[in-house]
């Protein structure tokens, strides 16, 4: 079976390892982002990708892309819900409330909007996956970064029910949990970091990997590999799973 994947914000990072490894998969690949150049890269290097412009803070354009993937693909078997931003680097009382709310809206709400409309789709497909891009921050206190944590661990509770009420339709859902991710966002977390302690960024990145126990980042094309096993046959009874990727991690600080 040709595979009809639904990618969301994979127009760079994680998920753009995700939509090129479906894509070697064989699978047919639609895929949405906030990045309309970072889309029209992608889909030079890949023929036959079909993008999308969404904001996954945005419940109208959700609808809009969720209608066009399922036009474009003539249906949906595999929708990997990835989108998901960092949000802000301070403690609970420092938070300002719209920073929360937008980190709710994309990274909770907006998995929500897509999965919500993508499950008739998925109900239709003789083996409907869903996977949910949750964080070792959906497993952990985060100190300094209360918003994301809370969103990656409602992802949890999200992707455990979902398997529950949709296993009698033959739909399997799962969460992937990455740890420290190797790439440009991980940088930036180290500085956000450095600049909320006040320590250097070196010191930030050390103190990360001595909470690990294999003291290396993830490899991105790993999590996608990831990915593509629980979307396949061999995967066919895995379901309402939180699956670290994180070299294991013992906790975030
Ligand atoms: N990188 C890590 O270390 C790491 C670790 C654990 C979990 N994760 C999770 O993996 C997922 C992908 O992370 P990443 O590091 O590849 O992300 P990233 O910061 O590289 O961004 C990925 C894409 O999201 C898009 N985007 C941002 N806001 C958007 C919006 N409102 N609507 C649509 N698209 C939007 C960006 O344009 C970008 O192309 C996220 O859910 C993230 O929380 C990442």
């Amino acid at each position: 079976m040709k595979q009809r994947v639904l990618v969301t914000a994979g127009a760079s990072g994680i998920g753009r390892e995700i939509v090129r490894a479906f894509a070697d998969n064989g699978a047919t690949v639609f895929v949405c982002d906030i990045d309309e150049e970072g889309l029209g890269r992608l889909a030079q290097e890949i023929p036959g990708l079909v993008t999308t412009v969404c904001d996954m803070a945005d419940r109208q354009d959700i609808g809009r892309m969720v209608a066009r993937s399922v036009e474009a693909m003539g249906g949906l078997d595999v929708l990997v819900n990835n989108a998901g931003i960092a949000g802000p680097t301070v403690p609970v009382e420092a938070i300002d409330p719209d920073d929360w709310d937008k980190v709710v809206s994309v990274n909770l709400t907006g998995t929500f909007d897509v999965t919500r409309l993508a499950i008739p789709h998925l109900k239709k497909s003789p083996a409907g996956v869903i996977i949910v891009m949750s964080s070792a921050a959906g497993r952990f206190g985060y100190p300094n970064r209360a918003s994301y944590a809370a969103t990656k661990w409602g992802l949890i509770g999200f992707t455990k029910t979902l398997a529950m009420e949709l296993g009698e339709h033959g739909i399997r859902a799962n969460a992937i949990l990455p740890g420290t991710v190797e790439g440009p966002r991980i940088q930036r977390v180290f500085e956000g970091r450095a600049q909320a302690t006040g320590r250097p960024v070196e010191e930030i990145k050390q103190v990360s990997m001595a909470n690990q126990s294999l003291k290396a980042l993830v490899d991105p094309r790993d999590i996608a590999a990831l990915a593509v096993f629980l979307a396949s046959d061999s995967a066919k009874t895995i379901s309402g799973q939180a699956l670290p990727i994180d070299g294991d991690i013992q906790r975030l600080s």
